[in-house]
């Protein structure tokens, strides 16, 4: 698979793994582009570097990219999974121990932040760290020393660390549960991903990326979205950002249908049928109310067009509104006119009918 663009990270897919090219990455948005300078930056200087931002917005593909570019590029990128790993063992992960150091050490072992001696260590949904393990991730980055556990002596280690989180951790230092000098100190430059919701106009791009990537993974040939249906992507809340972008091309290659994305919109919708209010700013009732009957009267006619497998004549029926209105708004909400119908099994690769 194309690694990176610009051929800078692509040297280094073995240790990093796949990357999508830079233009997927970062696409068009302000947001994004201010984002890759300030990443560019930051890489090749030696500082910790907290990558912030929700669930599936692609913070460990940044955190790959910022090992790409470092100094320390050939050096190991060591990642460790905080939540994966349980309490009790996490310091023995991250930091060793000798031998006899507790019931069981028949042996003595180093640590993952040993293991990234000149290299990048990723510290993946930091907040799981508890207070204790905490201060030692303080002392490394202080003086660049740490100590296994049971050993007589502190060891060296030459580190570039890298955070992520998904969570606010300004409101667990609050609630004491994040110590606010360790905060300081990986916090030296802060890269925020933004959610996709933020960034819609990348979204055909990555529908065409992982549609084409998909395609070829599968071997199939799913062909791309209506121009409605791509709308209806670019108006959808994404509370699984990109990661739920990628699942869903992924569902829809494999099983060859738009119903399926369809579908998948008006039920996840549903859970998130939640206005967004920016307490920054103020707020303009009218303006939420409308915004929120639009939804909601999008999410019915949605249902009763998918009920009605897509024959708008019955829906409007339902509905109880004429024919040219329901032609109109389905227009307005950014719906698929028409639904693609499954291949009929005797049709040529690539032909389709239309249900309406
Ligand atoms: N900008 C992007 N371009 C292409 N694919 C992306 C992008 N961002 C994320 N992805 C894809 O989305 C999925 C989730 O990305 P990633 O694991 O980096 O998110 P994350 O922010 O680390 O999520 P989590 O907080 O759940 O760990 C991955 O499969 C990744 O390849
Ligand atoms: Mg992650």
């Amino acid at each position: 698979m194309p690694i990176n663009s610009n051929g800078a990270v692509s040297s280094l897919a073995t240790s990093i793994g796949e990357i999508p090219p830079d233009a997927i990455v970062f696409g068009h948005s302000e947001v994004m582009q201010a984002l890759r300078q300030r990443m560019d930056k930051v890489a090749s200087a030696n500082v910790p570097v907290l990558i912030q931002g929700e669930s599936g917005t692609g913070k460990d593909i940044i955190a790959r990219m910022v090992h790409g570019l470092s100094p320390w590029r050939t050096g190991p990128y060591v990642k460790v999974n905080c939540p994966a790993i349980p309490g009790t063992l996490l310091e023995s992960e991250l930091f060793g121990y000798e031998k006899g150091a507790f019931t069981g050490a028949y042996g003595s072992k180093p640590g993952r932040v040993e293991m990234a001696h000149r290299g990048t260590l990723f510290l993946d949904e930091i907040s799981e760290l508890d207070l204790a393990l905490q201060s030692k991730l303080l002392q490394l980055l202080q003086d660049g020393q740490f100590c296994r556990i049971g050993a007589q002596e502190d060891k060296k280690v030459e580190v570039r660390v890298v955070c992520a989180t998904n969570r606010r951790l300004e409101e667990e230092i609050e609630t004491g549960t994040f110590r606010q000098d360790l905060y300081y100190r990986i916090n030296v430059v802060n890269l925020h991903m933004p959610p996709l919701r933020d960034r819609r106009g990348d979204i055909p791009d990555l529908v065409e990326y992982f549609l084409e990537y998909y395609n070829r993974k599968y071997n199939c040939r799913a062909r791309m979205l209506s121009g409605e249906l791509m709308n209806s992507l670019q108006k959808y809340r994404w509370p699984g950002n990109i990661r739920e972008l990628e699942n869903l091309i992924k569902r829809y290659v494999i099983l060859g249908n738009e119903d399926v994305i369809s579908g998948d919109l008006v039920s996840h919708e549903q859970e998130f049928f939640n206005p967004e209010i920016n307490f920054e700013v103020p707020i303009s009732l009218k303006k939420i109310t409308r915004q929120a009957t639009r939804e909601l009267e999008r999410k019915i006619i949605l249902k009763v067009l998918q009920h009605h497998h897509w024959n708008r004549k019955q829906a409007a029926r339902t509905l109880n509104i004429s024919y040219r209105a329901l032609l109109y708004k389905i227009r307005d909400a950014g719906l698929p006119a028409n639904r693609t119908v499954r291949r009929r099994p005797d049709a040529v690769p690539g032909s389709e009918e239309l249900a309406a």
